[in-house]
């Protein structure tokens, strides 16, 4: 046990004078092979020094991750990307120009410099470059790339707030910045530029339209599109795991909206009667179909940014509620809802129910 510090820091990008000592802190526990949890614009991070091993090792050993699944290096300008990649391809050059800095990860041919500590072992390196003001200044002020995943216990819902890191980490790491609600609320998309042809291989806020507008031609990894079998190997191994995942039995109900209205209402009845404690996920167009159950709207169906925003804290809300199972209305999977589906699908575990 380490007695975990949580420091408040302004999220607006004007740091006052107690804001830039938190930050230098923090810094210095990351130069020092410490762990410091920190606010990003799509999740909280989980940040160590990207060169060290042993730091890297402890991000694993707090997370309980396991060790194949590797690490995403954030750097806080493009400077900082050059000697952590072995070649910059002309379709990685582009959307670093385009996106960065902002919630898309690019997976390069590693150099030397990157341990396969932080890699899980592989030749490739996945790196970052956060928007968020706090983010980008702990990462400058660091002088190291800092290598951050998601600052979840493994298998838990992504944290979208300091508050949910405190319930994973706390006592496990050293530090949490606590810079308020997170603005997306989905991890950022990863796309592999290492071949001729991108391969979008997690959707996030960067959609796959938005990436074929820029660049034509890009594929997309079978692993976003249903489940894979144990043995197969998508090729960001942190897909092969069951993610996002609520302690429910969750479902997700297909079909028109009154008829998906109407198999929800049967199905809370159905497991109520049995004695079970059943959540709803609905919108706030639709939540008044819903007169029984723990009914929570996830956000508006005329702003999408709202489900994103909230789909995580809802999960944990159903865990802490104690949900046996969860029904939840399905999205279009065009756009930001491609990131949101995959997220839904991966909790349900691809249970879904066509009415
Ligand atoms: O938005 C985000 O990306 C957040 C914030 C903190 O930046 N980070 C995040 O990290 O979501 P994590 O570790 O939870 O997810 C990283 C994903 C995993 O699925 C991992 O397998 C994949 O990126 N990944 C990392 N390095 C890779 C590589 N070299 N090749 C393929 N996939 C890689
Ligand atoms: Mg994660």
């Amino acid at each position: 046990m380490v007695k975990t510090e949580i420091w408040k820091i302004s999220d607006s990008g004007h740091f006052t004078q107690e804001d830039r000592k938190h930050l230098r802190g923090a810094a210095d526990i990351i130069r020092g092979g410490g762990l410091v949890a920190f606010p990003t614009e799509t999740v909280y991070g989980l940040g160590a020094n990207a060169l060290d091993e042993r730091a890297a090792a402890k991000i694993y050993e707090a997370k309980g991750r396991p060790s194949d699944n590797p690490l995403i290096a954030h750097i806080s300008s493009l400077e900082e990307l050059e000697p952590l990649i072995a070649r910059f391809p002309e379709a990685g050059r582009r959307l670093a120009e385009t996106f960065w800095p902002g919630p898309v990860t690019l997976i390069f041919e590693k150099s030397g410099r990157v341990p396969y500590g932080t890699t899980g072992g592989l030749k490739t390196v996945a790196v970052r470059m956060p928007s968020d003001p706090a983010a980008a200044e702990l990462i400058r002020l660091s002088g190291v790339p800092v290598a951050a995943p998601s600052a979840n216990l493994s298998g838990r819902p992504s944290p979208t707030r300091a508050e949910h890191v405190r319930q994973d980490l706390d006592g496990r790491i050293d530090l949490i910045l606590d810079g308020g609600p997170v603005g997306i609320g989905l991890e950022s998309t990863i796309v592999d530029v290492t071949e001729e042809i991108p391969v979008l291989l997690r959707p996030g806020a960067i959609t796959m339209e938005m990436l074929r507008e820029l660049l034509g031609e890009v594929r997309i990894d079978p692993a976003i599109l249903g489940p894979v079998g144990a043995d197969a190997r998508p090729r960001a191994p942190g897909m092969k795991y069951r993610h996002y995942a609520p302690r429910a039995e969750m479902t997700l109900v297909e079909g028109g909206s009154a008829a998906v209205a109407s198999r929800i209402r049967e199905l809370v009845d159905e497991r109520q009667k049995q004695g079970y404690t059943v959540g709803v996920i609905c919108t706030d167009e639709t939540k008044e179909s819903y007169p029984r159950g723990l009914v929570r709207s996830i956000g508006a169906r005329s702003d999408e940014r709202s489900v994103a925003r909230n789909l995580y804290a809802l999960l944990r809300e159903f865990d802490d509620l104690g949900a046996d199972y969860i029904y939840s209305e399905k999205f279009s999977d065009e756009r930001l809802g491609q990131a949101i589906m995959n997220r839904l699908n991966k909790a349900a575990g691809y249970r879904v129910l066509k009415v």
